[in-house]
């Protein structure tokens, strides 16, 4: 047993039980607690995986929901809100929002991420930081960096190329932390390329803290750390949750024995202790829960997708008499997501309780088959004669609890054989069939393609049921756009249906090109593309204008709504280099805003476009870069439903200057200084006799230092040394501060 006192500087940031960390009284640093999670305050004591009794709070749509919403302004209400309750429940730090990206569909943990999409993820995660830490309560960015599977998730090694690590799952971490400064990030389980993430000095300090220049601190996440002491010296500030003495025990025997160096616990010290002074430790006000259930059914009806409207059954009339209504969401929804994530709901409103309450004039006829009754072929007659018997008919589908789960990832995209055969019949008997789907990523059925009313109601939280029928019944409008694509069969996902390579890996082999990337360059059909979304108005987009001023495009369009009902359309701006040298996405997403526009009028929608949108991960120069060349610039109201299209050459500004001056050395590419606009001319001023030599083209694709090593004769010394002295120059001018 060891009886010496541990000495304190080792206590701090160290985890007292599943959720706190010490207090360490010498230090001035309080006890701090940390709990989930980005739906909904979790609010638990227990350790237990999936606890599910916990304190209430207000369930608000699940993160794949809100994104669908494309309404930042929202999200940060609800981060606002979360925080607020976090407080009340003496919560210092909630464990969200989640960025991970969805690769496929298969991803059991998908409803906790937001997108596919990077710049999407980045908007809606950085709004809800903001609400949440504008309550003092430390918002933490999870699950860092590559943890887009379950499975084995706390083993796997996932392989990645810097590319693809930088330009797309790294993007939204670079770009919370530049708008919205979060104070924690969480250090996922898996390894990247051999590297187990919680205790590498290269992805948590040389990527996270110096490239991307993350200044708070780090959370392991729960049981991530195997070896404390290599954790600290990568830059981890608390291994979470406790697991035993040996944790402490471990780092001051490191401490003792001189594998561990003081300093490495000062620079800790240091980060805990700043980051406890910005953590408001004072008593809460109460939170008014009612207000945000009023909240939670915003969002919801926000997130909500009319996905399907071919025949204009809806919204159904109010005064519709009766309606047949077919599927268990209907009576046992699935409002939120399995895992660490799950929320005790302050109230809940289910579908059915919905339309009791507020459509009582409503007379409805329930049918919920089980499994074994679609194999009775006399019951297989009795639903499909009571769905012929309804003019208006509601069948409920979706993913069953534990088909989609943190811990779990799913095998099909198909729906299960109970929901794709429930449709089956049922479309049979009554084509007219409106489907509400229920689950919190995308899926695919049989019928698709042929049913011609369908909405996707993602797991839209507490106030499900009533924002639910106000869409069906038109008190609504819907305006939630698909945050990722639809794809129709497993065969067609980046990966197939397997996430794993071989027996320890998973292999990001489709590279930059996630989601709509994918589809897109490969002209794949899919069931929905990414950004789609219906709508009960109609909206017209004409004059488009885009004018160059100074370093920037300005960008605009009007929009009008030609119907006779208000609504909300999201206006999305997509560029894509023209021709590329390089895997490259056609399009990528770089803004989009939702407006809302009453019947009949105009309004004028804008968007800037600089310097930082042209730029790109450059794996030779180690930097995010302006991409020299044509970029096609589009405006559309979904990523495959484009109004407008223009050319625009990318624009520089002093930084990206910098940048890529910064990046550019001797044994650069001939073509890096050929293509980059401000090292052209000098570069055409020395070498454009190559052209006669005929080698021009073939120089640009080899180290200008090695050229003229190799081949004297071609490059004289002097020529070499005259054209480093005007790139000299031009670093002089453009980098003197640094
Ligand atoms: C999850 C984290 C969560 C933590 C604490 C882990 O298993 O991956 O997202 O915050 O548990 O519940």
């Amino acid at each position: 047993m060891n009886h010496k006192p541990i000495d304190p500087i080792v206590l701090v940031g160290a985890a007292k039980d599943f959720w706190h960390t010490h207090e360490v009284k010498s230090y001035h640093i309080p006890s701090i607690h940390m709990n989930d999670g980005p739906h909904g305050v979790r609010g638990t004591n227990s350790s237990a995986i999936i606890a599910t009794k916990n304190k209430t709070a207000t369930c608000f749509p699940t993160s794949s929901a809100l994104a669908s919403s494309w309404n930042p302004d929202l999200i940060y209400q609800i981060g606002k809100a979360i925080g607020k309750e976090a407080k009340a429940h003496g919560i210092h730090a909630l464990l969200g929002p989640g960025i991970n990206l969805k690769r496929t569909p298969l991803g059991g943990r998908n409803f906790e991420y937001y997108s596919e999409d990077p710049c999407l993820t980045a908007e809606c995660a950085s709004s809800f930081v903001k609400g949440i830490q504008i309550n003092g309560v430390a918002a933490c960015l999870k699950h860092f960096i590559l943890n887009e599977q379950e499975i084995e998730r706390m083993t796997i090694n996932c392989m990645v190329d810097e590319k693809t690590l930088f330009q797309t799952y790294l993007w939204p971490f670079r770009e919370v932390i530049r708008k919205a400064h979060p104070w924690m990030v969480m250090a996922s389980y898996n390894q990247v390329n051999g590297d187990k993430v919680s205790e590498s000095t290269y992805l948590l300090t040389e990527v996270l803290r110096q490239q991307l220049q993350f200044d708070g601190v780090i959370v392991s996440d729960w049981g991530a750390v195997e070896n404390p002491v290599e954790a600290l010296k990568a830059g981890l500030d608390f291994d979470m949750p406790y697991m035993g003495e040996y944790q402490t025990e471990t780092i001051q025997k490191a401490l003792q024995n001189g594998d561990l160096d003081h300093e490495v616990l000062e620079a800790r010290y240091k980060r805990v202790k700043d980051f406890s002074n910005k953590l408001d430790f004072s008593n809460s006000q109460g939170v008014n829960y009612d207000q945000h259930y009023e909240l939670a059914y915003q969002a919801a009806v926000q997130s909500i997708v009319l996905l399907k409207n071919d025949k204009q059954l809806l919204p159904l009339n109010e005064t519709t008499e009766r309606i047949g209504i077919i599927g268990d969401f209907f009576r046992n929804p699935r409002i939120q997501g399995a895992g660490s994530s799950k929320v005790t709901p302050y109230k809940q409103i289910t579908p059915e309780m919905a339309l009791r309450k507020d459509y009582s004039h409503i007379q409805y006829s329930y049918l919920n088959p089980t499994q074994d009754d679609l194999k009775d072929d006399t019951y297989v007659q009795e639903i499909q004669a009571f769905a012929k018997n309804y003019k208006t008919l509601i069948l409920f589908a979706g993913l069953e609890e534990m088909i989609e789960s943190e811990g779990i990832d799913r095998h099909t995209i198909r729906l299960s054989s109970y929901y794709n055969q429930l449709i089956n019949i049922v479309y049979e008997a009554n084509q007219d069939v409106i489907i509400i789907l229920n689950n919190g990523t995308a899926v695919s059925f049989d019928k698709m393609k042929q049913v011609n009313s369908m909405i996707e109601a993602w797991l839209p939280g507490e106030a499900m049921g009533e924002a639910l029928w106000a869409i069906v019944f038109g008190r609504e409008n819907p305006s939630g756009k698909l945050s990722e694509t639809f794809p129709i069969s497993d065969l067609d996902l980046p990966m197939g249906p397997r996430f794993k390579m071989n027996e320890t890996d998973v292999v990001y082999s489709e590279g930059v090109l996630t989601g709509y990337k994918y589809y897109d360059y490969l002209n794949k059909p899919v069931h929905f593309e990414f950004g789609f979304g219906l709508s009960y108005s109609e909206f017209k987009l004409d004059n488009y204008q885009l004018i160059k001023k100074d370093k920037r495009y300005e960008i605009s369009l009007q929009i009008t709504n030609v119907s006779s009902r208000k609504g909300m359309e999201v206006i999305q701006l997509y560029m894509g280099l023209d021709q590329p040298s390089q895997i490259y996405p056609m399009k990528e997403l770089k803004r989009f805003i939702k407006i809302e526009v009453k019947p009949n009028q105009s309004r004028r929608v804008a968007f800037t476009v600089d310097s930082a949108d042209f730029e790109s991960y450059n794996t030779n120069l180690k930097d995010y870069v302006v991409v020299p060349g044509i970029f096609n610039l589009y405006i559309g109201t979904s990523s495959r439903r484009i109004h407008f299209t223009s050319q625009v050459e990318s624009i520089y500004d002093e930084m990206s200057i910098r940048k890529t001056l910064l990046g550019l050395r001797e044994n650069s590419l001939c073509k890096d200084f050929y293509y980059y606009p401000l090292t052209r001319e000098p570069f055409m001023e020395s070498f454009s006799y190559l052209k006669e030599e005929g080698v021009f083209d073939i120089i640009l694709d080899m180290p200008l230092n090695l050229i003229a090593r190799l081949f004297p004769d071609l490059i004289s010394k002097e020529c070499m040394d005259g054209f480093l002295k005007k790139v000299g120059g031009l670093k002089k001018q453009h980098i003197k501060n640094k």
